[in-house]
């Protein structure tokens, strides 16, 4: 696994963590025994692996920590959220869902939390390596094992990935969530953003997705700005949030028979 040169190594306090030192070879980083300037670099404590930016007022490390999400979210209700309704989550049926750009894997955790069999791609190297971090933390945690059992992630572009999985099994629904363009982004962009953001950019092809997305899955979700225009098309119908928006599309898809 080579990661983007963008990332300037793996830093962890000493005695340096076995677990460290894997990362650092897996990824093809140098381990680093002090923290630079001005650099994006991944870090290994307790907390797990880390994705950190070392300039100056800039938030702290990123992590995929679905144990907060869990215990923040105990009690709220779920199937209020309008990814799930979007993708038709109803509840009386399991459904196999594509995340296509799973990020921090946020979104596809409430997935299969509402009990989706959710299969994860994530394109960067970096950000896949941190979705592996927090799904093996998740799986050491009695009360999450069984949500993040549900969960497989894939590395690599979703476009190449979408055909293969779909034969491996029928997609019920794709999910899409891309980065968004800066401009036009109000108010404070939170701090996970901020690093996907100085890792990634945005996304140039994602309505190449989500014309893939219909030719596997009869049903595409797409989270978008609420004021942005659509991906591709009109869409069957939209969900509108305060500051989101979910495009549905329809589509005839190649497993309608057997979703029947
Ligand atoms: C806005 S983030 C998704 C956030 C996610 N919904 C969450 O809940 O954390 C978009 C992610 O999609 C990934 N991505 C974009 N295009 C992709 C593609 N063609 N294949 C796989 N991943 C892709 C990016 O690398 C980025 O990590």
């Amino acid at each position: 696994m080579a990661v983007t040169k963008s990332i300037f190594g793996l830093f962890a306090a000493p005695p340096m963590p076995l677990e460290a030192q894997r990362w650092a070879e897996r990824l093809g980083l140098p381990l680093l025994e002090r923290l630079p300037q001005n650099e994006l670099v991944f870090v290994y404590d307790q907390g797990g692996l880390g994705l950190l930016s070392t300039a100056p007022g800039a938030p702290g490390a990123v992590r995929v920590d679905f144990a907060a999400l869990h215990y923040r979210r105990k009690g709220g209700s779920l199937r209020k959220e309008a990814a799930a309704r979007a993708l038709g989550l109803r509840g009386d049926r399991a459904l196999n869902v594509v995340d296509a750009t799973a990020g921090l894997g946020t979104d596809a955790f409430m997935l299969a939390s509402l009990g989706a069999s959710v299969r994860l791609i994530e394109r960067s190297e970096a950000v896949a390596a941190l979705l592996e971090d927090g799904l093996a933390r998740a799986a050491q945690d009695p009360e999450l094992a069984p949500i993040v059992e549900r969960m497989a992630l894939y590395c690599g572009d979703a476009l190449a990935w979408l055909p293969r999985l779909a034969q491996m099994q029928a997609i019920d629904a794709v999910y899409l969530d891309p980065m968004y363009p800066e401009a036009g982004t109000k108010g404070q962009v939170k701090k996970e953003m901020q690093i996907l953001r100085a890792l990634i950019g945005h996304d140039n092809d994602p309505s190449a997705l989500l014309a893939e997305g219909l030719k596997v899955a009869p049903r595409v979700a797409v989270k978008r700005p609420r004021k942005a225009p659509s991906l591709g098309g009109r869409p069957s119908h939209s969900l509108e949030g305060r500051s989101t928006r979910f495009d549905v599309y329809v589509s005839a898809g190649p497993d309608t028979a057997s979703q029947a």
